[in-house]
């Protein structure tokens, strides 16, 4: 990709340990979704702009488009497809905070990065909170407020 000579880079990814062996410089969304198979993490901008792509890097969302695959050695991946999102991805189902899909994944990712925000903080999730937390992920289909509610829902646990 970047002429670089391919090199092994050892993180975990959900809680698994996994090797990928490619240029340093490799994305980490193509890394993710092209070696490791796991495609639940989308493409929207690739620019930084959308939130589609957003992974947790030791704990902190990021956009996965732009982070290369060297800065996260040894760290500790997740993505929506992991352990601890349940809940969230049955609240965006229930309240219908998904229609195209294509930020699905960013918002799932996002939300849980605000609940445990809220956690740490002591702070009860609310609407006001989840819209900050999530301005940054865009979505051209749902007009917001069902994703929302389906943040809100996932972090007082009450989804329908
Ligand atoms: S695809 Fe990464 S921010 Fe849009
Ligand atoms: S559901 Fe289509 S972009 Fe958000």
């Amino acid at each position: 990709m970047n002429g670089a000579p391919d090199t092994s880079f050892t993180f975990t990814v959900n809680g698994e340990s996994r090797t990928a062996r490619c240029a340093p410089l490799a994305r980490l969304l193509d890394v993710l979704r092209e070696d490791l198979r796991l495609t639940g993490s989308k493409e929207g901008c690739g620019e930084g702009e959308c939130g589609a792509c957003t992974v947790l890097v030791d704990g902190v969302a990021v956009n996965s488009c732009l982070v290369p695959v060297c800065q996260v050695d040894g760290a500790a991946v997740a993505t929506v497809e992991g352990p601890g999102l349940e809940a969230v991805r049955e609240a965006f189902l229930a309240e219908g905070g998904a229609q195209c899909g294509i930020c699905t994944p960013g918002m799932i990712v996002m939300t849980k990065a605000w609940m445990d925000e809220c956690e740490r903080a002591g702070r009860a999730p609310t609407a006001e909170g989840a819209r900050k937390a999530l301005a940054g992920n865009l979505c051209r289909c749902t007009g917001y407020g069902k994703i929302i509610a389906s943040a809100v829902a996932a972090a007082r646990g009450e989804s329908r």
